[in-house]
């Protein structure tokens, strides 16, 4: 099984960016703890700020890939077109988060990518990564 992470703008800086949102581990440390967890799978792991790149990668691993885990970061709220991407592909979209979403500011609320998602983890930290995996193997 053959699946991918791809997280979006300001989340490379997990661990130092408001860790009291977000925690105080970087993503590449929770990407070891994660990755033994799950010693039979192949976690392949992306992040860009920029919002075609994560387009190019959704394309691109999207018609091969057993799953992707997307966290978009702010572009999950603004993002029509990372939307129109997970519409577009065949391989499933777990839409993960770090923080509840719905428990903050009303602008995160909303999800372009959230019609096109099979399912969302929010409001669990890093920990929802490990929750997204474990429903694509259920
Ligand atoms: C986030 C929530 C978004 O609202 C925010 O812009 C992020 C991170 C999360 O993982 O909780 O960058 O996606």
């Amino acid at each position: 099984m053959k699946i991918i992470i791809i997280n979006g703008p300001n989340l490379n800086l997990l661990g130092v960016r408001e860790p009291e949102i977000y925690g105080q581990s970087s993503f590449e440390e929770y990407l070891i703890t994660l990755r033994q967890h799950f010693p039979a799978i192949e976690i392949a792991y992306f992040q860009s700020n920029i919002e075609g790149e994560i387009i190019n990668k959704i394309h691109e691993v999207g018609f091969s890939y057993d799953g992707i885990l997307l966290n978009a970061g702010a572009y999950t709220h603004t993002s029509i077109a990372i939307g129109d991407a997970v519409a577009a592909i065949k391989t499933p979209v777990i839409e993960v988060h770090i923080s509840n979403v719905f428990s903050r500011e009303s602008f995160r609320h909303v999800s372009f990518i959230a019609p096109y998602a099979k399912g969302i983890i929010a409001g669990f930290g890093l920990n929802a990564y490990q929750i997204a995996i474990q429903s694509l193997l259920n």
